[in-house]
């Protein structure tokens, strides 16, 4: 029996490629409006690109190995530390703020389950060279306009945003102590993944007192600037923040996307490079897994490279996103765009057939013709089966004449002229 595809691994029949070059042809588009450059790197990195940077949860999902040469490699999971690297080793003579976007495959050895395979695509946004946040209100703008263009509404997406900083200031306000920020992280993470009453148990448990865990509770439940500013706005450690997620949301605003965005605490990001503003895409129905995530990561660049460059960006896989589109009915349909079938009623007139092929292909026409000599009536079927719009007729007694008919396999239509002003005819 023949062998499927590894687990977590597809095959991209035409239709399936079809879809897939929809969304990156859509991530391209938008890309090119917010006037980004696009880059690649090597799919195979040094192992230790990422042992230093990405955090755990990802160094455990690595496809690493040791090569012919003794090098410990691993296939990229994410392309962050490859984008931080190639900018910082050109950093000075690169135009800033950069803006480069990337389309790459990714692996990671994760679990497979919805939304989650163990390859993916990924478009990357990310800016280098801003630490105003106006860069990153032009980055979320990014990632909602891909929706936008996608067919999705404020009422399929938002964006929920945070900022790592304010987290921590409201959250040591709140008597979490230095020592158990990471694990509070993680449990806030998790939340909204599992059972509210399982992630209180383990907030409380890792801060070790009910108090303390109501307080980080009521720090998650702020949901705009003003119930911040109410409940914090003394707090001199986060006002800063405020004013700084305040500045964010009128841009954010400025640039036509504040009903797509929600301030939500919670969303602190599972990579361990953030410092700044982070933001998550989810399906308002709480379907699916994140769209995208990213957010700022202002010191990746100099650990990596020896470079002090602000930086921030985003990925945006094409997993959940198809199977977003899918239930929304909102990818196109991918039939072949085939616009000539070329034909004739006379086996004799084969390489007749190929060379009106051949031309109107020099005029970037998509034709196709039957391989093997068949009855009109069948190579006319299967012009059908093909999608073809129109047929162009090769007749025994008229083409000799230069005569063909065209015609069209929509409506039925048909149209006899010479060849030459056919052929001239097409823009
Ligand atoms: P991430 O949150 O790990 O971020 O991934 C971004 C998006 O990629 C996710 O929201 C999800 O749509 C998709 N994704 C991730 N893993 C999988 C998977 N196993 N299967 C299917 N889709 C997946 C990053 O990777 C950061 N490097 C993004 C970034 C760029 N931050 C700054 N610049």
């Amino acid at each position: 029996m023949a062998q499927g595809a590894l687990p977590g691994f597809r095959d991209f029949y035409p239709e399936q490629l079809a879809e897939r070059a929809y969304i990156t042809g859509v991530w391209r588009e938008v890309m090119r409006r917010y006037a980004f450059v696009e880059y690649d790197g090597p799919p195979l990195e040094p192992l230790d690109l990422y042992r230093r940077k990405s955090g755990d949860e990802l160094v455990g999902q690595l496809y690493s190995f040791t090569d012919k040469g003794d090098r410990e490699v691993a296939l990229r999971p994410e392309m962050t530390p490859t984008f931080a690297r190639m900018v910082a080793a050109k950093a000075n003579s690169l135009r800033k703020p950069v803006r480069w976007f990337s389309v790459p495959q990714l692996f990671r050895y994760e679990r497979q389950q919805k939304g989650r395979l163990r390859e993916h695509f990924q478009l990357n946004a990310d800016i280098v060279g801003e630490p105003g946040v106006t860069a990153d209100a032009e980055l979320v703008a990014i990632a909602l306009d891909v929706m936008r263009e996608l067919g999705l509404a404020a009422t399929d997406v938002n964006a929920r945003v945070s900022d790592r900083r304010l987290l921590e200031a409201l959250l040591l306000h709140s008597d979490v102590s230095v020592d158990s920020l990471p694990a509070v992280y993680a449990v806030i993470d998790k939340r909204g993944r599992e059972p509210a009453a399982i992630s209180r148990e383990k907030l409380a448990k890792v801060v070790s007192s009910g108090a303390i865990a109501d307080r980080v509770e009521a720090v998650l439940e702020c949901a705009d600037v003003e119930t911040l500013r109410s409940h914090y706005g003394q707090v001199d450690a986060a006002v800063v923040h405020i004013d700084r997620m305040s500045d964010y949301l009128r841009y954010v605003d400025a640039l036509g996307f504040s009903e797509w965005v929600r301030l939500d605490l919670s969303i602190v990001r599972g990579l361990a490079y953030y410092t700044g503003i982070v933001f998550e895409l989810f399906d308002t129905a709480g379907e699916f897994r994140a769209i995208c995530g990213g957010g700022r990561y202002d010191t990746l660049l100099e650990a990596l490279g020896g470079v002090n460059l602000p930086a921030l960006g985003f990925g945006m896989g094409d997993v959940v996103l198809g199977e977003l589109l899918r239930a929304r009915s909102l990818v196109p349909d991918a039939r072949s765009r085939t616009d000539f079938w070329v034909a004739a009623d006379d086996d004799a007139l084969m390489t007749d057939v190929m060379s009106v092929a051949s031309r109107l292909r020099r005029r970037a026409k998509s034709v196709e013709y039957a391989l093997r000599p068949q009855q009109l009536g069948r190579q006319l079927k299967a012009a059908g089966s093909a999608g073809a719009s129109r047929a162009v007729l090769l007749k025994r007694d008229r083409y000799p004449g230069g005569e063909i008919t065209v015609k069209d396999l929509r409506t039925g239509a048909e149209q006899s002229l010479p060849i030459d002003e056919f052929i001239n005819s097409l823009d």
